[in-house]
């Protein structure tokens, strides 16, 4: 091929390609924006989606809501669960003094080095509950709807009103249609399965713990917390609410201590490779400045 020939060749190519090419760049992107994360469907029932500071290209941890969830997470999960993949020594990451990390391991009959482990061992906790409760070093990352999940099974239990409503329902042990309408909103079931419902109920009332948003509804682990459950320090309001934000935004972080440092680098990567996209563009119409 001579200097021509490629000459037309490249005039031939150049719009074509040029035209594919952002178009593919900018799906790409769109992609990558718009697919959704969370709003997954669990057991049938919509999760309600939160508004998390750390969600998004730019989200950040608030190092206040970490150091609240860590004390939630220790005083009110880890008589059952572990953080195995993190050291009390990790949590001052987020502002925990070394003395306060001191106090916190002591707590719990360990030293600064060790991992957040459970004093139940799983032999005991199968014994009770009849399975061992899970690892929640991971768990945000291990369950489909994500945060969002873990936020909706520690608020999503029966309240007392919907406990009343099952003893009631079943203490003529059948369900009418207008009962039915009432459990149904109540509970988020699906109220086409009257036998289903019934069921639910009567489990309810022998004292199951009943979840709206755990896949199957019943739960081996009874409700870990309760308005004031904790005592914050920091003036925060300790709502049930609140709590459950605390401890999900910690138990985010736990799954990924590194997520704001894989951010910041991600931002400059771009930064980088959008000044880099200019340069080239630069370079490209000066070396074929002389063909067009
Ligand atoms: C009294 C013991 C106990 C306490 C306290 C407790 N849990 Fe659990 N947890 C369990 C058990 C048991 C399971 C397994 C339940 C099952 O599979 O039915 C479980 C399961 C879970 C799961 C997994 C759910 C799933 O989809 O499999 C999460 C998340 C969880 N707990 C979070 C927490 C958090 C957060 C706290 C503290 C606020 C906490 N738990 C406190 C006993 C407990």
């Amino acid at each position: 091929m001579n200097y021509q020939q490629v000459v037309q060749l490249h005039r031939f190519t150049k719009q074509a390609s040029l035209r594919s090419a952002t178009v593919l760049f900018f799906a790409a992107m769109l992609l990558v924006v718009v697919l959704p994360r969370g709003a997954v469907a669990s057991g049938g029932v919509a999760l309600p989606k939160q508004n998390w500071s750390f969600a998004g290209m730019f989200g950040q941890f608030d190092n206040a809501a970490l150091k609240r969830g860590a004390q939630v997470a220790i005083q009110a999960c880890m008589t059952c669960h572990s953080l195995k993949y993190i050291k009390f020594d990790q949590l001052r990451q987020f502002g925990y003094t070394e003395i306060e990390v001191k106090a916190l391991a002591e707590s719990q009959g360990r030293t600064k080095k060790d991992a957040l482990l459970s004093g139940m061992d799983a032999n005991a906790a199968k014994d009770a509950f009849g399975v061992v409760p899970p690892d929640l070093s991971l768990i945000t990352k291990a369950r489909k709807g994500y945060e969002d999940y873990t936020f909706a099974i520690l608020t999503g239990y029966a309240s007392a009103n919907d406990l009343a409503l099952a003893t009631r329902v079943m203490a003529d042990d059948k369900i009418s249609d207008e009962e039915a309408k009432e459990v149904a909103s109540a509970l988020g079931l699906d109220m086409h399965h009257l036998d289903k419902m019934a069921e639910v109920l009567k489990r309810m009332a022998a004292g199951e713990n009943f979840n709206r948003y755990f896949p199957g509804h019943f739960f081996a682990m009874p409700q870990p917390l309760s308005d004031g459950a904790v005592a914050y320090t920091d003036g925060t309001e300790n709502s049930k609410i609140q709590l459950a934000r605390d401890v999900v935004t910690f138990l985010a972080w736990a799954g990924e201590p590194t997520m704001m440092e894989r951010k910041s680098l991600g931002v400059k990567v771009l930064l980088y490779l959008f000044v880099l996209t200019i340069m080239m563009y630069a370079v490209k119409r000066r070396i074929w400045a002389r063909v067009h």
